[in-house]
């Protein structure tokens, strides 16, 4: 029996708009599929960066915090999140890490200030909180090394420190923390952003980096070959990408990709194109990678004493989301209003789309910078792009499917519908995800393999009170989001995504239908 999700969100932008409710097309086609959705798209990343982590997720003054100073209530966020995969520590911060001041006894460990960041970090949250952060969640941790003032000595120690399992000397000092278990960190990152010239890394050259980035990732292969490592890859840069790519080429897995979003002043649809944009580049490097890397790797020498990957190359969006740049210095407390929501299902659709090449994604950040939970040191709060990717990360399944839509031009070639189909072939279930950026109501036709879909067997309705509206820590117990779900029996070959259902307001819409 068929069954399918529709997840639609429907967008009214505060503008004036002549077009009215149309006649819209879905066409979901089962026999073309797009590839394999990794759960790995529903990361999450966290920085030593303002209260993201000290005073964000770890706070040991606040009466909210456990005996350990972690937040309980932000853990409960974030376990409602549920992230898959969470990278750590850093981000340009990562340039200054030494990870060794981040663990053992807590009065032992060494504060010292943030030089990228500003502000002073006390370390009481380090590899092993962090580790034991991701059980809680039921997430895989990603580490992130640093290529700029540390080592490959440092580097592989940390490998050590996380993995090992003899009668090593930071294997046990693992132990003498308190783990005797190994952690199985499977993923690591090397380095961040290392093309970026204001920062504290001194690559900038990609032949300087793929040179040196070779001792790290050696030292760490051979303390575990098992490990998976994500090189550092540019946005923008394709000269740096390919010289990466053919350096590194056998040796990596994976090849990252930053990725953030803005709305141009006075240009409310920017932030969509931008997606777009995100999406078209998204497919150029996938381009680059295939006449760059091999699918599977040959002429590897075996005095590398380590394998060769065994899977094509794929992408990590390891850091990706919306940045307002709204507040000196950097912008990045940013209070999303509901319009980001709808970027944000936009963005992970995007992503679905491209699941061929993009096995890793990390939203950018969790707690109060970039972040969809905001939190001080009496409460905390959902912001309202918590809500697309919490709902995403419950629905998806497991196979992309085509989808073609007729809609609508919004603004200069802008689709007002924008969708992506996901499929569990067992069941036969198939999640629909439908963007609805047009300020008017629409109506649309659904289909599968030609057919028209039967009925509706359940909705959930998420609602931002208004375009504008936010979730604040003045006002925590007003949540301007609602979650509403019903279990209709509807035939769905005429469906209306409705944008405002109550005339004295601007109401933003999530639906998801349930169909047989
Ligand atoms: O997420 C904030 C910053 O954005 C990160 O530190 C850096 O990697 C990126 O430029």
């Amino acid at each position: 029996m068929r069954q399918i999700i529709i997840l639609i969100t429907a967008l009214l932008l505060g503008v004036a708009c002549q077009m009215s409710a149309q006649q819209c097309e879905i066409v979901i086609d089962t026999e073309t599929s797009l590839g394999h959705a990794s759960p790995y798209i529903y990361g999450q990343f966290i920085e030593y960066m303002g209260q993201d982590i000290e005073g964000g997720i770890f706070d040991p003054e606040s009466p909210l915090s456990d005996e350990n100073g972690i937040r309980r209530d932000v853990l409960e966020k974030a376990k409602e999140l549920a992230p898959t995969m969470i990278r750590f520590p850093g981000g340009t911060f990562v340039k200054t890490f030494h990870w060794m001041d981040g663990v053992g006894p807590k009065d032992q460990r060494r504060p010292s200030k943030n030089l990228i960041w500003g502000g002073i970090n006390s370390f009481g949250f380090g590899t092993c909180e962090f580790i034991d952060y991701c059980r809680a969640i039921g997430c895989e941790p990603v580490l992130v090394v640093n290529l700029s003032t540390g080592t490959p000595d440092e580097a592989a120690n940390w490998v050590e420190y996380c993995n090992g399992t003899e009668n090593t000397y930071y294997a046990n000092l693992r132990r003498s923390h308190g783990y005797e278990e190994p952690f199985r960190v499977k993923y690591w990152a090397l380095g961040n952003e290392e093309a970026a010239e204001p920062d504290a890394g001194r690559h900038q050259d990609p032949h300087k980096y793929v040179e040196e980035v070779w001792h790290f990732i050696k030292l760490m292969k051979l303390t575990d070959p098992t490990i998976q490592l994500i090189a550092d890859g540019e946005r923008g840069i394709p000269e740096w990408n390919k010289i990466v790519m053919e350096g590194l080429d056998g040796a990596v897995d994976y090849i990252s990709f930053h990725g953030y979003v803005s709305t141009d002043n006075g240009r409310p649809y920017s932030i969509f194109h931008k997606i777009n944009q995100v999406e078209r580049e998204l497919g150029e490097f996938h381009a680059l990678m295939q006449s760059c890397s091999q699918d599977s790797v040959t002429n590897w020498k075996k005095w590398y004493r380590f394998p060769p990957r065994n899977k094509p190359l794929k992408m990590a969006v390891d850091e990706w989301g919306i940045w307002e740049y709204q507040q000196p210095p950097y912008g990045t407390t940013v209070t999303y209003e509901w319009r980001h929501a709808l970027a944000t299902a936009c963005y992970l659709n995007a992503l679905l789309r491209c699941c061929a090449f993009v096995e890793m994604a990390n939203w950018a950040q969790m707690v109060n910078i970039l972040a969809p939970i905001r939190a001080d040191s009496q409460t905390s709060v959902r912001q309202t792009v918590f809500y697309p990717l919490k709902e995403y990360r419950r629905n998806t399944h497991s196979e992309v499917v085509s989808v073609q839509t007729i809609s609508p031009e919004v603004d200069n070639g802008l689709q007002a519908l924008n969708a992506v189909a996901t499929i569990n072939r067992e069941t036969g279930e198939i999640v629909l995800f439908v963007v609805n950026i047009l300020p008017k109501a629409v109506r649309a036709r659904v289909s599968i393999d030609g057919k028209k879909a039967v009925a509706i067997r359940q909705m959930t309705t998420l609602t931002g009170e208004r375009i504008d509206a936010v979730n604040t820590l003045t006002q925590p117990e007003k949540e301007m989001v609602s979650v509403r779900t019903e279990k209709p029996v509807r035939h769905l070959d005429d469906i209306t995504i409705p944008p405002r259902s109550n005339p004295n307001h601007t109401r933003l819409t999530y639906q998801i239908r349930y169909l047989k």
